[in-house]
């Protein structure tokens, strides 16, 4: 009976009610059944609209039509029930013994706990964090960071093949300015023990003079000239910038455990530029003015609506001959889809972009690439004032103070709920679990949120055993491993008949029979927040069963059936978790 084994619940659902309503209403082509989850439970488990959208094309009243729809589902397998509601619903509820069957796949498919894989895998680059050469990290680019390195997890999850870069800020102005300035202020000690600190410092006063001394200014340019042609004792100096923020770079992606397959700074696309530059002058795309080269959104035919009212132009070259930003976009795009044969391409990258990427691949598009370009934008991180989080002193805050801060908080919270004997964490799990859990609620407090809002810092929120938060979760995984350790059962391998006799185990199979759609739509959407609101509810699910059942005490098939059911809650939020890049704690 398994129709369905391989293939997502709601595409199933779909693929049945799609059926039925051209079985039904005698449909010569096919027409959307337009499922979708209900809201509330009291309405069944899924819904069914085409019925009102079919009305108006058939001319018959919807009522009538989800009539005849509701009836041709009745004997379906998989659903139990089919009630016409309102002014044309079709409201279904699951079959109890064909949803344990299902659930019972699931728990036989230990290598993607229910979660299958795309018809269609593609290649999609993924670039993410991308931080400006000789510059700390700050909070700006934890949310690339951590989300980009989700959406990497999620779409690599469902089967696709995903490359993540780390298109680094290495090839900019800053460099002229850092030349100079390192041969007036810079102290050659500090450049070896403090690397990064000392080209901050460096560079900070470099900004300020050329702001006001306009031969300091045009010798910087006069040196980032010199670096970009070629000149061998400036590309020694770049070298050991980039060489000195990578390290530093290192440590933080090491301690929040992402990983990137490339780094192809800006810096790699350099030689390309010449090239770019020609084609979109040979191809009508820019023109010169006052010396720059510059897209006239204006001006091209083709140009996108949106776009055409745009002002400003997309400067390619300056006037002195500088490349930009843009340049080296359009070259990544180019060498994306010619080296990496990649069919989609996905920036993560703050929404305050959002104009650069409109217009960068509106000009792709203009240049015949057929790759599918997404911004994925995001929110700022805002402090208690509301404002974009600062230090009391009103610096940009620095992402390893950040974590440092995590660590020793989450440290704090431990030993207190330790004390109280609400966590049994053993004394020698306690620095990795302080770890885990800090790193977590930082990264699971940004990813629960739908990333393009800004959120509100909260460290009391964030690192709490309550409420939808990463400990939370963490905390409701290790429970599920306890119950497993006291049954002395391997929770990955556990199998067993699932019968969903009380209202609450009915409850948490539904939330269970959810797993893969959530994680494609996810992964589709570049919504990691979905998965966090799945497994927050699952929790919450598995809880309140918890609370009202015995697990360990029930018997024969109750008891296999209740261990089941634990296994696969325990095993979506560790899957969950980790796609959210989040390590689950064994005992707590
Ligand atoms: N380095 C840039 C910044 O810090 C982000 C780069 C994003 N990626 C890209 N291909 N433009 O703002």
């Amino acid at each position: 009976m398994c129709y369905a084994c391989a293939m997502k619940l709601e595409a199933m659902l779909d693929e049945v009610g799609r059926r039925a309503l051209r079985e039904a209403l005698d449909l010569t082509e096919d027409a959307p059944a337009l499922l979708r989850p209900t809201q509330d439970a009291r309405f069944g488990d899924y819904q069914l609209n085409a019925a009102m959208a079919l009305a108006k094309k058939l001319k018959r009243p919807p009522r009538e039509l989800a009539g005849a729809l509701a009836e041709r589902l009745q004997g379906e397998p998989a659903i139990a029930s089919a009630e016409v509601a309102g002014p044309g619903f079709v409201n279904l509820t699951l079959d109890d013994t064909w949803l344990a069957a299902r659930l019972g796949e699931d728990l036989r498919d230990h290598d993607a706990d229910g979660v299958p894989p795309v018809a269609k895998p593609e290649t999609i680059v993924v670039d993410f964090s991308s931080p400006n050469i000789a510059k700390q990290m700050h909070v700006g680019h934890l949310r690339s960071t951590i989300l980009g390195d989700a959406v990497v997890r999620l779409l690599r999850q469902v089967g696709h093949h995903v490359i993540g870069d780390n298109h680094l800020g290495d090839w900019g102005t800053q460099f002229g300015l850092l030349i100079v300035g390192m041969r007036e202020w810079g102290d050659e000690a500090k450049l070896e023990s403090e690397p990064v600190d000392e080209l901050e410092r460096v560079y900070k006063l470099a900004r300020a003079r050329a702001k006001e001394d306009e031969d300091f200014a045009e010798s910087a340019r006069a040196e980032l000239a010199k670096l970009q042609t070629g000149d061998a004792a400036n590309l020694a100096l770049w070298e050991r910038f980039v060489a000195a923020t990578r390290h530093t770079l290192d440590a933080i992606y090491a301690r929040l455990g992402v990983t990137f397959d490339e780094w192809l700074g800006e810096s790699a696309y350099h030689e390309l530029l010449p090239g770019v530059v020609k084609t979109l002058e040979e191809r009508g795309l820019a023109r010169e003015d006052q010396g720059a080269l510059c897209v006239f959104w204006g001006e091209l035919a083709d140009a996108p609506p949106k776009l055409k009212k745009q002002k400003e132009p997309f400067i390619v070259r300056k006037r002195d001959g500088a490349f930009l930003y843009s340049t080296t976009d359009i070259a990544t795009i180019l060498v994306r889809r010619d080296r990496f044969e990649a069919d989609r391409s996905i920036y993560v990258v703050g929404s305050p972009q959002a104009l650069h990427f409109q217009q960068l691949f509106a000009l792709a598009k203009m240049l015949d690439v057929d790759m599918r370009l997404e911004h994925v934008g995001f929110g700022a991180i805002l402090g208690d004032d509301g404002k974009v989080l600062r230090t009391r002193d009103g610096k940009a805050v620095r992402l390893s103070d950040l974590l440092d801060e995590a660590e020793e908080r989450s440290l704090k919270r431990i030993e207190e709920a330790r004390a109280e004997g609400v966590l049994r964490i053993p004394e020698e799990d306690v620095a990795a679990a302080a770890h885990a859990i800090g790193i977590g609620a930082v990264k699971y407090a940004d990813l629960s949120q739908n990333r393009l809002s800004d959120y509100r810092f909260d460290w009391d929120r964030m690192i709490s055993f309550k409420g939808n938060a990463g400990p939370y979760l963490q905390y409701n995984y290790a429970r599920v491993r306890s119950i497993f350790r006291k049954a002395e059962l391997d929770m990955q391998r556990f199998e067993a008949e699932l019968r969903l006799d009380e209202a609450l185990e009915r409850v948490l199979a539904r939330r269970l029979a959810r797993f893969g759609d959530v994680v494609h739509r996810a992964a589709e959407q570049a919504e990691p927040h979905l998965v966090a609101e799945h497994l927050y509810e699952l929790a919450r699910g598995y809880s309140a069963f918890y609370k009202e059942h015995t697990i360990l005490g029930a018997e024969g098939a109750t008891r296999a059936s209740r261990l089941a059911l634990t296994a696969l809650t325990g095993r979506q939020l560790k899957r969950g978790l980790g796609l959210l890049g989040v390590d689950v704690i064994e005992r707590m």
